[in-house]
């Protein structure tokens, strides 16, 4: 092989989304193009070390892909390889661990090791470059928390599931008069609440980077009953904090990420109790993370393949392939990781949102009749008293 043609790795890791294996095509394809050979590493960093697991990629086995949700090389978010403890918490890796890598890495000639991740996976990504293995980063996450690219892919298929989830929601609470709490996944960002329930005609959004009550959900639902409306859709982002401060968790899952989910429950169940109004929740879960990519994650996800081939060809290592608007660019994976991308609470899309009435549940919009009877001590009596008093305004 000249020094030119260069034998490039392949893994995905972290959780899987909507695009993996649009990037592993992209990548192929281009690699073919440019007299690289291409072999994909099985079950995220895993496959790389006791025992080696891999596959040749070529034309064959990775046509007909582009359209496939998961990823043909496996993924795991669990493992012997941690990089983080918590948000920006640094986690040693096992220097065996790394030592194997090493030895995988020489024995196969590997001349640049893609590694497609989120903010978990990339941080790998960057304990690994830091020891001399030649690594480049390619965005991907459901979550869209990396701060150094406009969008990873994935994004826009959970938003786009996540609003197909809500259109069907919508129908269910008018008809039957019902508030309808959706909990969307998006960990410690509320990017996926945010836009699907701006697509997807949301009344109430709670994110986790703006503090919300039950008081101002309460208002607002009734807010929209004294302007006939009388069903209510509420979308909670996973990682949104109670009141408390509390967020809600299932359980320590392996790798020391917590499992967060339940608080859509917790909101309906409050809503139920202070309102006295026929709540339901709906848990949208892995949905978000499964099938075809969407148009705009597909050309995103080809064009990510593509570039990283082209980072490792031109030897730009350590480095993430991000995207910027009109442009494509790269960026060490150390800044790539170093910072999460949350919503701005003062942000365009928040603005846009609020101007279209969609509460956040954190502030009282005037001073509405129905504040006072948001609490959990107001009657039922007192809230149809409202009700029917504003509705006569
Ligand atoms: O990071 C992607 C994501 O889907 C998060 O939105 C969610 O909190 C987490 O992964 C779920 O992980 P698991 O598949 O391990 O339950």
């Amino acid at each position: 092989m000249s020094s030119q043609r260069k034998r490039i790795g392949i893994l995905t890791s972290g959780g899987d989304c909507p695009g993996l294996n649009a990037v592993i095509r992209g990548a192929v394809k281009s690699s073919a193009q440019l007299g690289h050979e291409c072999i994909g590493f099985l079950k995220g960093y895993e496959g790389l070390v006791d025992p080696v697991q891999y596959v040749p990629l070529s034309h064959e086995n990775t046509t007909g892909i582009l359209n496939q949700g998961g990823t043909i090389l496996g993924s795991t978010n669990k493992g012997r390889f941690v990089a983080t403890v918590g948000i920006d918490d640094r986690a040693e890796i096992d220097p065996k661990l790394i030592e194997g890598v090493r030895t995988t890495i020489n024995q196969l000639n590997i001349g640049g090791l893609i590694c497609v991740g989120g903010d978990g996976s990339l941080a790998i990504a960057q304990q690994v470059h830091e020891n001399g293995i030649p690594v480049v980063g390619v965005p991907k996450t459901i979550d869209n928390d990396l701060s150094a690219t406009a969008f990873t892919f994935g994004f826009d298929s959970a938003v786009t599931c996540a609003t197909d989830a809500l259109d069907r929601l919508h129908t269910t609470a008018a008809s039957h008069e019902r508030i309808m709490v959706l909990e969307v996944m998006g960990r410690h960002a509320g990017w996926i609440a945010l836009h699907a329930g701006i697509a997807g005609g949301g009344d109430v959004i709670l994110i986790p980077e703006i503090p919300w009550t039950f008081e101002n959900i309460c208002h607002k639902i009734l807010d929209r009953e004294s302007h006939g409306k009388r069903f209510t859709l509420v979308v909670v982002a996973e990682g949104a904090t109670l009141p408390t401060g509390e967020m809600v968790a299932d359980e320590q899952a392996g790798g020391g990420q917590v499992r967060l989910g339940g608080i859509g429950a917790i909101v309906a169940a409050e809503i139920e109790k202070r309102l006295h109004r026929e709540t339901r929740t709906a848990v949208l879960g892995h949905l978000q993370r499964g099938g075809p990519p969407t148009t705009f994650d597909r050309v995103l996800a080809t064009q990510f393949g593509a570039h990283a081939v082209r980072l490792v060809t031109q030897g730009q290592l350590g480095q993430m392939i991000c995207y910027r608007p009109p442009s494509f660019d790269s960026v060490p994976i150390s800044e790539a990781v170093h910072q999460l991308s949350r919503v701005r609470p003062d942000g365009a899309a928040v603005h846009s949102a609020r101007a279209l009435g969609i509460s956040f549940g954190d502030l009282l919009t005037d001073a509405s009749p129905f504040a006072q009877y948001g609490s959990p001590e107001a009657t039922l009596d007192q809230l149809e008293a409202a009700t029917e008093e504003a509705l006569q305004v």
